[in-house]
């Protein structure tokens, strides 16, 4: 479960993170550049600030063009996994090559209108796969149902090439949608309106990892 603090109030950045530090395994961190997507969130500062506060693994999600130029400084900061866009990037293999050398984990991530199929054959060099089940740029849209079939053409590639590889999805996960994408094959969940829009953060997470797990045995 990876709580997205773009859905948080950012005047309270540190006491939000620790509303859902018991719950989370990750932190998910929404890096946007008003060019790669229309809106503008938080970059390298935040997030270097936000890394002592927390023993949270951070999952930062760079929706930025040219992430070659920027990526590797997020390993430096202490990301413990960066996925960037496919397409934003000429050279993915050679930038999670650069991000695992920095002491990352690489994540490539697939927005809305990306078919997977031509990325298929690069997953053996990454550690995490994020598909995007909006399109990407802001919090609180609708789950498209649709997309999980690139979820499960990416699980058939994991079983088939034996990787280690998470399939993360992210936009619109919520209690009615968490247990179709379990199902699909994904296994890291990111959450935002679903948690820090909710009364209880944390319990919103225990909920959520809870129906994903029945939908893992609804299997
Ligand atoms: C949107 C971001 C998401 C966003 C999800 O582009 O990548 O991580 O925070 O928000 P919800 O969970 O509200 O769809
Ligand atoms: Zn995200």
């Amino acid at each position: 479960m990876a709580p997205s603090i773009l859905a948080a109030d950012f005047a309270h950045l540190a006491d939000e993170v620790r509303l859902v530090e018991q719950e989370a395994d990750w932190l998910h961190i929404d890096v946007m550049d008003n060019h790669f997507v229309p809106n503008l969130t938080i970059g390298l500062p935040v997030v270097q600030s936000l890394r002592p506060i927390t023993q949270l693994p951070f999952d930062v999600h760079l929706m930025i063009d040219e992430p070659r130029r920027w990526a590797p400084a997020y390993a430096d900061a202490g990301a413990y996994n960066v996925t960037f866009h496919v397409e934003a990037c000429d050279n993915p293999v050679a930038l999670a090559k650069d991000l695992r050398a920095a002491g990352a984990k690489a994540g490539l991530a697939i927005d809305r209108d990306t078919p997977i199929e031509p990325y298929l054959e690069l997953l053996p060099s990454f550690d995490t796969l994020l598909v995007m089940t909006i399109k990407a740029g802001f919090g609180g849209q609708r789950f498209l149902p649709a997309l999980l079939e690139k979820v499960r053409l990416a699980r058939t590639a994991r079983e088939s090439g034996h990787l280690e590889l998470r399939i993360e999805v992210d936009g619109g996960i919520a209690d009615d949608t968490i247990e179709q994408a379990a199902q699909a094959g994904a296994d890291a969940f990111v959450a935002g309106t679903a948690v820090y829009g909710a009364d209880d953060p944390a319990a919103a997470i225990r909920r959520l990892r809870a129906l994903a797990a029945s939908g893992v045995v609804g299997h």
